[in-house]
């Protein structure tokens, strides 16, 4: 195989409740299955060359979700980081998240906090979790801070451009995702990268998270690469 691997794929890894549903299981346990192929997919991305990989772990939205599935949801970043940290060091990956920090309980923050800390200095790879993420959020926190900054001068407006409004966004210093994939068989961008994904591909599957595999994120790949020389032709 001949395939251009984008430089960095994003991921909405939708399907781990209807996954447990489907098995008898609750939705907590179609969350922790998810991140066990979370956790195969860092390793696949990497050894297939890709750069940055952003997980849609918890969005805005997703604290109206019955409270013992959001704690579930929050105890997994630390359970996750913290038995993964000897191996993130070790591969040289390091981890970022966008999305609003200070607005995670304690422990779930302390856990992040303690992985950004560790790992930031690591270089191969970055594994990007969208954590509290919205897009919306992301846009209005820039905004409100860009108007600070107006009015305190420490900018002008002629300095406003898209490159610096970059800058205020949570992905700052991340290139803009080559391909995003939603599992689950939902074709919606539900609230994610919405500045970051103006030139994006985007590619659906009906699987849910939790089944998703390597074959599928190299059809993908393959896939938007057919559309971008068919693009290219015409
Ligand atoms: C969407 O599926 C998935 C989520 C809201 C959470 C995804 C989180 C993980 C895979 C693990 C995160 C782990 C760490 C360490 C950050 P859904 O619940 O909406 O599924 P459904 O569409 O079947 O209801």
């Amino acid at each position: 195989m001949n395939a251009t691997i984008p430089a960095h794929i994003a991921i909405m890894m939708d399907g781990n409740g209807r996954w447990g549903k489907q098995r008898g299981l609750t939705r907590s346990q179609g969350h922790y299955a998810g991140s066990q192929t979370m956790e195969t997919i860092i390793k696949d991305s990497m050894k297939m060359g890709v750069k940055v990989l952003t997980l849609y772990a918890f969005s805005t939205e997703n604290w109206k979700r019955p409270i013992d599935e959001v704690q579930y949801l929050m105890d997994l970043p630390g359970l996750f980081l913290t038995a993964k940290l000897p191996e993130f060091m070790a591969n040289d990956i390091k981890v970022c998240i966008s999305g609003d920090i200070e607005g995670l309980p304690p422990h779930t923050k302390e856990a992040v906090k303690t992985a950004i800390h560790t790992t930031k200095d690591n270089r191969k790879f970055i594994v990007n979790f969208a954590l509290n993420y919205g897009g919306r959020n992301e846009l209005l926190t820039a905004i409100k801070k860009i108007a600070q900054d107006l009015n305190d001068s420490n900018i002008v407006l002629e300095e406003v451009t898209e490159e610096l409004i970059e800058t205020y966004l949570f992905t700052s210093g991340l290139p803009d995702p080559d391909l995003i994939i939603r599992t689950g068989g939902e074709k919606r961008i539900s609230n994610f990268l919405l500045w970051q994904s103006s030139k994006s591909q985007l590619w659906f599957t009906d699987t849910y998270f939790p089944d998703f595999n390597k074959d599928l994120l190299l059809q993908a790949i393959h896939e938007v690469n057919n559309r971008k020389s068919s693009e290219a032709a015409t």
